[in-house]
């Protein structure tokens, strides 16, 4: 039996006009409004943040990406601060493709990392690796590369008041989402995701100890739909789910929370 509490992020990615979020969030918010035993959050484009998190409240506001600074000469970012003043949660951090396409490396995803955490803000940190790198058998380094590399560029030394009060919510989750698997209609199976969780919690037992380990939220993101997300949820080290394309529909995302948050493991 697993204690940890999951938590489940709907990535909309740059999707939904204004009119179109409203509208989604009037029909999913009553549909999970009884899901009390799991996180749910959606990660929205900053344009459509202030007036989504000030009207609905039903749900957890999360920005996709929010710069290391607390302000300065940085043309097209965000802070924390500003985040946190209209009622967002946290962040997503270095998604795989902002990785890929916005040159996010190791060392900025570990600061954007200490930015959130140091006010008092939920960092989702997305690892995972390539197709190549799975195939090659390389993926555990990978892996192992991006936890060693992130974490020590957060230079946070005292990781237990920095993950905040409360203790079902550590203000860290980490996100294992293999870029083959994203937006691919390819999920990992349910046995290839417990295989990564666990080396990633084995990971997190060597640095930090089995309590944090213990304590830490893994989910796992890439092609999560209805049809899988009773098995990937049954795992027991998969704590919840990054969901992108099956984000989309308030109906489909609200059944894919409710299953995701019933699944027993
Ligand atoms: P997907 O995206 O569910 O469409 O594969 C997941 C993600 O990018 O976070």
């Amino acid at each position: 039996m697993t204690s940890r509490r999951k938590i489940f992020i709907g990535n909309w990615k740059m999707n939904k006009l204004p009119q179109e979020a409203t509208a989604f969030c009037e029909a999913f918010i009553p549909a999970v409004k009884q899901v009390t035993q799991a996180d749910v959050g959606i990660a929205a484009a900053g344009v459509l943040l202030p007036a989504l998190a000030t009207r609905f409240r039903g749900v957890q506001w999360y920005a996709q990406n929010c710069h290391w600074s607390a302000n300065g000469a940085f043309t097209g970012e965000t802070s924390a601060s500003m985040l946190k003043s209209v009622d967002v949660c946290g962040s997503l951090v270095a998604h795989s493709e902002r990785r890929q396409m916005c040159g996010e490396t190791n060392q900025t995803a570990g600061q954007r990392v200490a930015a959130l955490l140091n006010s008092g803000m939920q960092a989702v940190l997305c690892i995972g690796e390539t197709l190549a790198e799975r195939d090659s058998g390389r993926w555990t380094d990978v892996l192992q590369q991006q936890l060693d590399e992130g974490f020590t560029a957060t230079g946070i030394k005292n990781w237990t008041a920095a993950l905040g009060n409360d203790p079902e919510r550590p203000l860290l989750t980490l996100a294992y989402e293999p870029v083959w698997a994203i937006g691919t209609g390819r999920a990992a199976t349910a046995a290839q995701a417990q295989e990564a969780h666990a080396f990633i919690r084995g990971w997190l037992t060597r640095t930090f100890g089995p309590e944090m380990a213990q304590r830490l939220r893994i989910q796992y993101g890439g092609s999560v739909t209805l049809q899988n997300v009773d098995e990937l949820m049954g795992m027991p080290d998969i704590d919840g789910a990054l969901v992108g394309g099956a984000s989309l529909k308030a109906e489909d995302f609200a059944q894919l929370v409710l299953r995701g948050a019933a699944a027993k493991r």
